[in-house]
């Protein structure tokens, strides 16, 4: 389908003006020219949306209108501490008069940084029951949301818009079919041989990676795209990314049928020991970055997700003749939920 196209059929959903699009594709001379292989170019969908964006204002966007929509007054929604999905929550929802619930599977901490502190300052109500955090790879995505649906509704009352961790659904998820759409387009604009683009982002719930997927396959573009994974947290994930990326594009009039195997994502590989566990390599990716370039990663998921390019670059993965495009998700307020990461020079 040709991109004015799909733009149409997205218009049957609602969705707000929460992210100024489009974002700017810009290019990375000075990392280019530093690893020395791919011409490396940046999506900067770090601050889009209220209070400092990310990549979940393309996904709240939708889901946001649909709970609007839907008459509801009360928004559950759960993450790690430092979820970035969950601050940008809590600001929309401020901005809307919707009052957000934010669960976080774990003890309170005796401070409360980076996202957490910021989750607070937005009027959110902070949820946090120790359970263990999950997110171990001993249960699915599905399974996770079925039981954190069922325990946040039976505290918070009946009648809120539950939003899966992530934002993780087909109406959320569209907002990563646009964007490939709007990156397709830039590419063209561009004119890179789009054969030879591949579009390289971080897997946390995998929504971003399985709208883009679905994004470049409805357009029949030779764009591909690579997911990062940075926690190791799902049964199974590849599976929930494959019917994800069916289901998606099905809403938007068209069957295409996915297998896990389909699904272009490093599992576990650049995780080191778990979610939000800095490594040596993600550690670098984020120096490196803000000294050669001046921009800020996260350390939970950019970082990982640009310690995966630089060690496909390093590798031969992507070639000098290769175009890489590092989508920046956002998630900087975490960096003041970590300590050392400027030093280790
Ligand atoms: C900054 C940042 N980048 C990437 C991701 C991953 O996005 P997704 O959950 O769609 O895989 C998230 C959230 O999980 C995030 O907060």
């Amino acid at each position: 389908m040709l991109p004015a196209q799909l733009q149409d059929r997205l218009t049957q959903f609602p969705r707000l003006p929460l992210a100024q699009l489009p974002t700017p594709l810009e290019p990375l001379p000075r990392l280019t020219a530093v690893l020395g292989g791919p011409s490396l170019l940046i999506k900067r969908d770090d601050n889009i949306g209220p209070a400092f964006g990310g990549n979940k204002a393309r996904k709240l966007a939708f889901l946001l209108a649909e709970a609007l929509n839907q008459g509801r007054r009360k928004v559950i929604t759960y993450g790690g501490l430092q979820s970035n999905h969950a601050r940008m929550t809590a600001a929309a929802c401020a901005r809307l008069g919707l009052e957000a619930h934010l669960f976080f599977f774990e003890k309170r901490p005796s401070t409360l940084q980076g996202n957490l502190f910021l989750d607070a300052l937005l009027g959110a109500k902070l949820h946090f029951i120790p359970f263990g955090s999950g997110g171990d790879a001993s249960m699915t995505l599905e399974t996770t949301n079925r039981l954190v649906r069922w325990v946040s509704a039976a505290l918070v009352g009946p009648g809120a818009y539950f939003m899966p961790v992530g934002g993780h659904t087909v109406t959320g998820c569209l907002g990563y079919v646009d964007a490939a759409r709007e990156i397709h387009e830039q590419a063209v604009a561009l004119g890179l041989d789009l054969a030879r683009v591949t579009v390289i982002t971080a897997a946390g719930t995998g929504g971003t990676l399985a709208g883009l997927l679905a994004g470049f396959t409805l357009l029949g573009s030779p764009i591909r795209v690579l997911g990062i994974d940075v926690g190791k947290l799902w049964k199974a994930f590849p599976a929930s990314l494959a019917r994800l990326a069916g289901e998606l594009c099905a809403a938007l009039g068209e069957v295409h049928t996915f297998r896990p195997a389909d699904i272009p994502l490093i599992e576990g590989t650049y995780v080191g020991p778990g979610y939000a566990v800095l490594t040596d390599a993600s550690r670098t990716a984020v120096r490196l970055l803000a000294r050669t370039e001046g921009i800020l990663l996260d350390p939970v998921y950019t970082g990982k997700a640009m310690a995966g390019l630089m060690d496909g670059v390093g590798n031969g993965r992507f070639t000098p003749d290769d175009t890489v495009i590092f989508l920046h998700t956002g998630g900087f307020p975490g960096l003041w939920a970590f300590s050392g990461l400027e030093t280790g020079d």
